[in-house]
């Protein structure tokens, strides 16, 4: 039996009509398809976009890596003329600039471990967010921690008055009046040019032979990122290579605080980034609120201390996030959790002679308390 719908018409009005029957045929199936895809990308739009990163995003331009020699007790004669440079007779000044979060701990390792190379630590603290919600100012409760190094410390804070919560731009406002507030303070700092100025967030310290190098060796470039080793939640979790944002320059009028590509020249294995390196479970939680793209906490239970504490001693992702990759060889090589290392070596000497206090930090320590 034929189908009623093809009863009718002559054969000119037959190609219509089939069309018109595949077609009602067809549309269930299609738009089921299409809401299925329309919930999947609604439901891992960004797992999908970061999976398929490497088909629509193009990296960066390479970097030219500067390699970087160290052995203990070498003189920095033979330090600098190993990489192409020359001694000074009188090392040079080194100003160290950071944004400071909360990364407290961080933040007094990064000091302790560099007091003896840096002659100015400019620290710049708000009390809100780039995103706008307000934080404690942790920094100037706990100047105790930091009395050791009072003599060297140039402090500042950044009221921020409250945003207004229509005007889309105005993350970059706020993270422009950082940038403008730590370049008053920079003037303030004494700064000339011909100093180191090392601009880094606070979990990015350079190691003290790559500020050696900065100091007492004629011939560094003027400006070159520093190449430091990633890790998540502590040392025990290392990650890659290539954290490339903390850099140093030496210091001229027009030199201005940034924290984006500006050189093409990185220096080798230059110190170490440690990410979301928290003592207590509740500092995870804020960070994760308080700094990331609020997109990405994209489920309250995010937060859940519980979930928290396992994602820290498995090594996976705060956010359930595939990794940033522009290769899919990169990508797959870094799904799944960051392997743990057993490796103390090779860290911040402060931490290893005060290893006690800083447990959490080390393989093993991966239990955190509230
Ligand atoms: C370091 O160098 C000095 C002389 O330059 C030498 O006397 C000393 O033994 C060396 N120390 C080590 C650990 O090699
Ligand atoms: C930051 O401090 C300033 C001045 O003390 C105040 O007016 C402002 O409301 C504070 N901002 C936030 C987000 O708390």
């Amino acid at each position: 039996m034929r189908p009623p719908l093809h009863k009718s018409g002559n054969s000119h009005n037959r190609p219509a009509a089939i069309g018109k029957f595949l077609s009602l045929k067809l549309m269930l199936p299609i738009a089921l398809l299409i809401s299925v895809c329309v919930i999947a990308v609604a439901q891992y739009h960004q797992s999908i976009t970061y999976f398929l990163r490497p088909l629509w995003d193009t990296p960066p331009k390479p970097f030219t890596r500067i390699p970087h020699y160290y052995a203990p007790n070498t003189s920095m004669a033979e330090l600098c003329k190993l990489h192409g440079w020359r001694a000074l007779s009188s090392p040079r000044r080194v100003f160290d600039a950071v944004l400071f979060n909360n990364e407290l701990d961080i933040l007094e390792i990064r000091y302790r471990e560099l007091f003896p190379y840096v002659d100015k630590f400019v620290i710049l603290e708000a009390n809100a967010t780039f995103t706008g919600i307000p934080k404690p100012l942790s920094f100037s409760q706990n100047l105790n921690r930091f009395s050791f190094a009072r003599s060297k410390i140039l402090y500042d804070r950044l009221p921020i008055g409250r945003l207004d919560p229509d005007h889309r731009r105005q993350p970059f406002d706020v993270e422009a009046s950082h940038r403008r507030a730590l370049n008053a303070l920079l003037r303030r700092s004494g700064i000339a040019t011909g100093d180191i100025l090392i601009m880094a967030d606070a979990d990015e310290i350079p190691s003290p032979e790559t500020v050696q190098l900065l100091r007492w060796c004629d011939g560094v470039p003027p400006v070159m990122h520093l190449e430091l080793e990633n890790y998540m939640y502590s040392f025990e979790f290392p990650v890659d290579h290539s954290s490339w944002r903390a850099t140093a320059h030496l210091f001229n009028e027009r030199t201005g605080y940034r924290h984006s590509r500006q050189s093409d020249l990185i220096l080798a294995d230059a110190g170490w980034h440690c990410s979301f390196c928290f003592r207590e479970i509740r500092e995870f939680a804020f960070k994760m609120k308080a700094y990331s793209h609020a997109d990405r906490v994209r489920r309250e239970s995010f937060l859940d201390p519980a979930r928290i504490q396992r994602v820290i001693c498995s090594g996976d992702d705060l956010f359930d996030m595939l990794p940033e990759e522009y290769t899919f060889r990169d990508l797959f090589k870094k799904m799944g959790p960051i392997p743990s290392s057993a490796s103390a070596v090779h860290l911040p000497s402060y931490l290893i002679k005060n290893a006690d206090r800083f447990r959490f930090l080390l393989p093993g320590g991966c239990l955190r308390s509230e």
